[in-house]
C-alpha cells in the first residue's frame, strides 16, 4: 500500500460527516492503495457520539483504514494533517442574525486557523465546508500566514453538481453528459451559476449547453434561482440541510484536488481571489473555474467571455462577499 495520508474531518459527529467518513475511509477519495490515519474533531458535548461513530468505522473493516484517531483537543486534531475538511460549524438558529452567525463562525476558523498555522504540515490542504465557508475560508488562510493561500479552498461543488443536475434533467440526458458548467462567487443566494460555457452531448454530439437548451428565459430565470435556493428547499422538505449530496460534493472536490481534472475538463471552486482574475475584487474567496494538475496545482480557466449578464451578477456575489468580509473582519482578533 502507498504512503499514508492523514485526513482531519472535523464537525465529525455531524450529519455531512455521517455520509462523508465511509467514502474517506474506504479509499473513495484519494484511492484504494492510500492508507487513511483519519483525524475526527467534534466540540466535547460531542465526546460520545463520536465514540459511536470510531466503532462504527471500526466495524466497517477497511482495508485502506490505518488508524482512527477521535478528539475534541485542536491540538492533536490539527498535527502533521494532509489534508483538513472542515466542516464544523454553528448552525444558524431560529431568530439569529446573519452577524450573530458570522460572529460564532469567526472564532471557531480563527482557532483553526491558528491551529493549522501552529501544527499541521506546511503542504496542508484546507477545504472550508461550514458556513459562511467563503467567509470562514477567508478567516483560516489569514490565520495561518506560513501556509500558502493557494492551499485553502471552499466548497462550492455542491452547487455546481446541483446546477448539472438541472441542465441534464432539463435535456433528459444523463448527469455526465453535461460537464464545465461555472458557479461564480459565493455560496449563498447570491451566487451565479452559469451554464454559458457547459457541454452537453445530445444524441452522441456534444453541444454548447445553452444552444442545447434553447431557453434563454428558464437559463437565465428558474434555472437559476433554483440552484441558488436548492439548500433552502431541501431544508423545507426535510427539515434538515442537504447532508448525502454535500459529502458527495466534498468528494467530488477533494478527489479532483487531489488527483486533477481530466482533459479539457474544468470544475468550480472557491479560492483566494488575489485581483488577477476576471476582474474580481483582490482579498475574498471567490468561486471560480479551474483546471488542476495532479498533485493539487490549480489554474484559473482564462479567457472565458463574460456577457453584460453574467458581470452584474458576478459583480453582485463579489459585493456580498466583500460585506461579509467587512462585517466578520469586526470579530478578528488585532
Ligand atoms: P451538523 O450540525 O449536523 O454538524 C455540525 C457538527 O459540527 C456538530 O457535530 C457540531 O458539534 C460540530 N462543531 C461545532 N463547532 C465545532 C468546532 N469548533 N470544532 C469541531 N466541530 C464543531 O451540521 P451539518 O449538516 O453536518 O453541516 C455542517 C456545516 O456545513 C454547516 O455549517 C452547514 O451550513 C454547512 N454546509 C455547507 C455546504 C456547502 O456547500 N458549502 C453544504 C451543506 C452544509
Amino acid at each position: 500500500m502507498a504512503d499514508g495520508l492523514k485526513v482531519l474531518v472535523t464537525g465529525a459527529a455531524g450529519q455531512i460527516a455521517y455520509s462523508l467518513l465511509y467514502s474517506i475511509a474506504n479509499g473513495d477519495v484519494f484511492g484504494k492503495d492510500k492508507s487513511i490515519t483519519l483525524v475526527m474533531l467534534d466540540i466535547a458535548p460531542m465526546a460520545e457520539a463520536l465514540k459511536g461513530v470510531v466503532m462504527e468505522l471500526q466495524d466497517c473493516a477497511l482495508p485502506s483504514l490505518k488508524n482512527v484517531i477521535s478528539t475534541t483537543d485542536v491540538k492533536e486534531a490539527f498535527t502533521d494533517i494532509d489534508f483538513a475538511i472542515l466542516v464544523g460549524a454553528m448552525p444558524r438558529r431560529q431568530g439569529m442574525e446573519r452577524k450573530d452567525l458570522l460572529k460564532a463562525n469567526a472564532k471557531i476558523f480563527v482557532e483553526q486557523g491558528q491551529a493549522l498555522e501552529k501544527y499541521a504540515k506546511k503542504t496542508v490542504k484546507v477545504l472550508v465546508v461550514g458556513n459562511p465557508a467563503n467567509t470562514n475560508c477567508l478567516i483560516a488562510l489569514t490565520c495561518a500566514p506560513s501556509i500558502p493561500k493557494t492551499n485553502f479552498t471552499c466548497l462550492t461543488r455542491l452547487d455546481q453538481n446541483r446546477a448539472q443536475s438541472q441542465i441534464a434533467s432539463r435535456l433528459g440526458v444523463s448527469n455526465d453528459s453535461v460537464s464545465n458548467m461555472i458557479i461564480w462567487g459565493n455560496h449563498s443566494s447570491t451566487q451565479f451559476p452559469d451554464a454559458a460555457h457547459a457541454s452537453a452531448v445530445v444524441g452522441g454530439s456534444t453541444a454548447n449547453a445553452v444552444e442545447a437548451v434553447k431557453d434563454d428565459a428558464w437559463l437565465n430565470g428558474d434555472f437559476i434561482s433554483t440552484v441558488q435556493k436548492r439548500g433552502g428547499a431541501v431544508i423545507a422538505a426535510r427539515k434538515l440541510s442537504s447532508a448525502m449530496s454535500a459529502a458527495k460534493a466534498i468528494c467530488d472536490h477533494v478527489r479532483d484536488w487531489y488527483f486533477g481534472t481530466k482533459g479539457d475538463k474544468w470544475t468550480s471552486m472557491g479560492i483566494y481571489s488575489n485581483g488577477s482574475h476576471y476582474g474580481l475584487p483582490e482579498n475574498i474567496v471567490y468561486s471560480v473555474p479551474v483546471r488542476i494538475a495532479p498533485g493539487g496545482e490549480y489554474t484559473v480557466v482564462e479567457g472565458l467571455k463574460i456577457s453584460d449578464f453574467a458581470r452584474s451578477k458576478m459583480d453582485a456575489t463579489a459585493q456580498e462577499l466583500l460585506e461579509e468580509r467587512n462585517a466578520a473582519w469586526d470579530f478578528l482578533p488585532t
